[in-house]
């Protein structure tokens, strides 16, 4: 068997917690039904705007719940400073914009490196796996490494959005080229965004994937696996 790791994003937890302001569903039994049922990490991203994961759901995940947590931040001074009090067991960089519903693509790896790579040195030092969110390109990778990225997170929105077989065959190849280029650099390699139950096992394949993180498509999956036993919980107290 391959010793492929699953991430599971939960953001979409908070998301419908925050939409009542309510206590549930509450991310840290969240993060339980997912380590004991065979995730092997809690992800979190905690956004600028804290639309839908709260620093609070980061502090008492960390504390409450036994296990791997994974943060999501953008390269800010803000964010440096919450993982180092925080101390998730690793991290990874991503870009960030006011107005987008989701991570649009990995980050733009030209031009001036340096406030990147001074967090991704700082975090990486004091023991936080730093990995960075990029598209499958030679250059962002080598880029990433250069700036001290332990692991790369490759972007894998441009496969999962691309539509026919012989497009989506254009873009794991992508991906498969950028893992073996990962790997040759000896560093860590997940990949991620936007992978489903349609579109997943080709890239669980690819050789030397550390971790897969996925976040949407099991958080709606897991509204349809679990209304039917909900509706009924409640009929049945009804009676
Ligand atoms: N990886 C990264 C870096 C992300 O930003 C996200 C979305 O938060 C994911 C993976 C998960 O993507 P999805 O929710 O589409 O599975």
């Amino acid at each position: 068997m391959r010793n492929i790791k699953l991430g599971v994003n939960i953001d979409h937890i908070a998301t419908l917690r925050n939409a009542r302001n309510e206590k549930n569903p509450d991310t840290v039994e969240a993060s339980r039904v997912v380590l004991s049922s065979g995730g092997d990490m809690v992800v979190m991203h905690l956004r600028g705007d804290r639309r839908h994961i709260k620093d609070s759901d980061l502090e008492r995940v960390r504390q409450e719940v036994k296990g791997i947590v994974h943060l999501e931040m953008a390269a800010t001074a803000e964010m440096e400073k919450i993982a180092l009090r925080v101390r998730p067991d690793s991290v990874c960089i991503v870009p960030e914009s006011a107005h987008e519903l989701t991570t649009q693509g990995g980050l733009k790896m030209t031009g001036k490196l340096s406030d990147l790579e001074k967090i991704t040195r700082n975090l990486s030092k004091s023991g936080i796996e730093v990995s960075l969110f990029v598209d499958p390109e030679p250059q962002a990778i080598r880029a990433a490494h250069n700036i001290g990225a332990d692991s790369i997170e490759l972007c894998t929105s441009a496969y999962s959005e691309s539509w026919g077989k012989k497009l989506q065959a254009k873009e794991l190849e992508k991906l498969q080229l950028a893992s073996f280029l990962v790997k040759e650099l000896k560093m860590g390699l997940h990949a991620g965004h936007g992978l489903d139950y349609y579109n997943v096992v080709a890239v669980a394949r690819i050789e030397g994937m550390d971790y897969l993180n996925i976040g949407y498509s099991i958080i709606s999956k897991a509204v349809f696996v679990g209304l039917k036993n909900a509706v009924a919980e409640m009929k049945r107290l009804m009676q």
